[in-house]
């Protein structure tokens, strides 16, 4: 039987995405954090690691494995309201955590910190099942954008106001797989 190539509209953008990050900077960046962290929980029996989705898989996936102490996986989702040029600032859950983090080491794992108002929503929200900490760990963080003070304790790198795909991140649900983190100007 023939089977003929699928035509997919994957045209999301004016152009291809130019790299801001490459894939050895991040890849040599997660390492230096898998080993902070490693370090900063060596004596602590097991680390908890709540990645947000759908944005943080990618560097969850990197991060995790690259880490010398036991850890266990989590996921959490939510939906920000108004997102787009006008975040609204109004988070909503909408996947908690399955498992049991009461007594826990819980880190946060985002793939990018822009106005903060995501962050700052899940810090209350993961405090609220009373582990015995709770930080933060995201890849990108576009300080200029923040709206909201919150603590960014694990960072990969400051980028500019731009938008930004790859390792996880997406423009219209596009370009997450890049290997690298790049720059486009989406349509508006
Ligand atoms: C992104 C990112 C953070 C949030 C940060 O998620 O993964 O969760 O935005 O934005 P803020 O700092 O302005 O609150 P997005 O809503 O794009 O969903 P996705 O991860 O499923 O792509």
């Amino acid at each position: 039987m023939l089977v003929t190539a699928m035509k997919c509209e994957t045209f999301v953008a004016h152009e291809d995405p130019e790299v801001l990050i490459s894939e050895a900077d991040i890849q040599a960046r997660v390492l230096e954090l898998a080993e902070q962290i490693s370090k900063d929980y060596e004596d602590c029996d097991e680390l908890v690691m709540v990645g947000v989705l759908k944005g943080s898989f990618i560097f969850l996936a990197d991060l995790s494995r690259a880490l010398t102490i036991p850890r266990v996986i989590e996921f959490i989702a939510v939906s920000s309201y108004g997102r787009g040029s006008r975040p609204s600032g109004a988070v909503r859950l909408v996947m908690d955590v399955r498992g049991n983090i009461e007594g826990k080491h819980v880190l946060i794992v985002e793939d990018i910190v822009d106005t903060g108002h995501t962050l700052k929503y899940l810090i209350g929200m993961l405090d609220s099942h009373r582990p015995a900490t709770v930080r933060t760990c995201a890849l990108v963080r576009k300080a200029e954008r923040a709206e909201v003070d919150v603590p960014v304790d694990y960072l990969g790198f400051d980028i500019p106001d731009k938008w930004v795909v790859g390792y996880g991140l997406d423009y219209a649900e596009k370009n997450r797989t890049l290997p690298y983190i790049g720059t486009i100007t989406p349509f508006d």
